[in-house]
């Protein structure tokens, strides 16, 4: 057995992407397991850049299957959009599965996200506006359509119908907006069966068969520990669970099938969308790194939140994915600075705490502890040994492993695939 898991261990954006795909050229089946298209992952290779939004990020790896477990919700315009582009580009995109229990993101989940967005006014959270909520709400409360569903038409129809008169009148009574018309909706979805049709699975089936093969399965997380909906700063967060134990849940996997638990840590934090952020630059020394780390949302193109490295957000992440290695990212950003503040803790109403309060009120008063780290000039870029780094940034890398008690398994220092000093073995 060999279940390998990457997840983000801050806001998300910490470079998931990047490491799923230097993982997923040596594993045989790469798995998304929560969230939808509100990810954007980002892969680069010799130069070429790929964003990616529900496919995994080891579709560039053609030998590696690629599978959309349960836990995940599905909008299949979009799906099959990113699918047309890639095979525009050349990759070829037959080694799709979709879990026959996966839920479909259907039109009005955005629909109302966005009216839901826009009814909140500046209590609204900040979401990527792609249904993700709504869909998981539905899920929850029972009225979700499957992909499942989609293979046996009459049935498909039938629960459209019932949840699409509940759904218009949520859209126009309570929002005031356009409603869907049914017979149309059914057209599109026609469609779109004909596509997806060879692409579902059951996928419990197949990934636990392939880790009774002793197959190697790599689970990619999307969004990250503190947009998780239990411990995420709620309700600034997302509607999913994108932790370890979301591969459970999300992929039909027995927590004992888990080796290695990869958690991403960006060098410094940033964040999308609403919601507390200790740490946060709103200043110049934000705007230098906004521009050196290009920090705008790959889904959404939104201009990143910046702020230092937060190390009580990363040790709550630590805990509560197990995890085994972390990896660090964007190291080469931080190059140029004098000194670099690092948070170890927080004071609140004059108490020190090194945990992530739940309430936001609390939260919100939060001060940064700083430790501060003696920053280096060299470029970076080009190093793949630890040893090649300069030595303040060996001892920043160093600290954070001190404080997490995890450590790193590589350190990357630039966007593309090989850009990594690799401190242990991954596969
Ligand atoms: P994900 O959502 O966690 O997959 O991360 P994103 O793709 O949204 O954002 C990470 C961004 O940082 C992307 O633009 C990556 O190409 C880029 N990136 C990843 N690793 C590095 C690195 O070590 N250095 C630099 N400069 N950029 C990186
Ligand atoms: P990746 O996988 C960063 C944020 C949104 C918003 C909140 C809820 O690329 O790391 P949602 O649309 O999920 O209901 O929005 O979560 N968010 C992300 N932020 N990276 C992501 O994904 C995110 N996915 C959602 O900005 O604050
Ligand atoms: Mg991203």
């Amino acid at each position: 057995m060999a279940g390998y898991v990457v997840v983000g261990a801050q806001w998300g954006d910490e470079g998931k992407g990047k490491v799923v795909d230097l993982l997923g050229t040596r594993v045989n089946m790469v798995v998304r397991f929560q969230g939808g298209n509100n990810a954007g992952h980002t892969v680069v290779v010799n130069g070429k850049k790929t964003v990616l939004h529900l496919l995994p990020s080891g579709i560039l790896n053609h030998d590696a299957l690629c599978v959309i477990a349960a836990g995940v919700v599905i909008n299949p315009f979009v799906l099959f959009k990113e699918i047309d582009q890639l095979e525009a580009e050349g990759q070829k995109c037959d080694n799709i599965r979709i879990s026959d229990r996966a839920q479909l993101l259907m039109p009005y989940h955005v629909r109302l996200d966005e009216l839901e967005e826009k009814r909140a006014g500046d209590k609204k959270i900040g979401t990527t506006k792609n249904g993700i909520g709504p869909c998981y709400a539905d899920k929850y409360s029972r009225v979700g359509l499957r992909v499942c569903d989609l293979a046996d038409w009459d049935v498909f129809c039938d629960k459209l119908k019932t949840v699409l008169e509940l759904k218009n009148e949520e859209i126009t009574k309570i929002y005031g907006g356009e409603p869907f018309d049914y017979d149309e909706m059914v057209e599109q979805f026609r469609q779109i069966r004909e596509r997806m049709l060879p692409m579902i699975a059951d996928a419990v089936d197949l990934v636990n068969k392939a880790l009774e093969e002793n197959k190697i399965i790599l689970f990619e997380g999307a969004q990250a520990n503190m947009l998780d909906i239990n411990y995420g700063t709620y309700p600034y967060v997302t509607s999913s669970s994108p932790t370890a134990a979301g591969v459970c849940e999300g992929a039909a996997v027995s927590p004992s099938k888990l080796d290695r638990i990869i958690g991403v840590v960006k060098a410094y934090s940033t964040r999308v969308g609403e919601g507390p952020f200790v740490t946060e630059q709103l200043n110049a020394t934000g705007d230098k790194l906004r521009e050196t780390g290009f920090e705008y949302g790959a889904t959404t193109g939104r201009p990143r939140r910046v702020g230092w490295l937060d190390l009580p957000v990363v040790k709550q992440a630590v805990r509560i994915n197990g995890l085994t290695d972390i990896a660090i990212t964007k190291l080469d950003v931080l190059t140029g600075y004098e000194k670099l503040p690092v948070c170890v803790g927080y004071t609140i109403d004059g108490k020190e705490y090194d945990t992530v309060p739940a309430s936001l009120k609390q939260y919100g008063k939060a001060e940064p502890i700083y430790k501060y780290f003696d920053g280096w000039t060299e470029d970076i870029t080009k190093c793949r040994n630890f040893d090649e780094l300069p030595v303040n940034a060996q001892k920043y890398v160093r600290f954070i492993e001190e404080y997490t008690g995890t450590p790193a398994c590589l350190v990357s220092v630039n966007p593309e695939r090989e850009g990594n000093c690799i401190l242990r073995p991954l596969l």
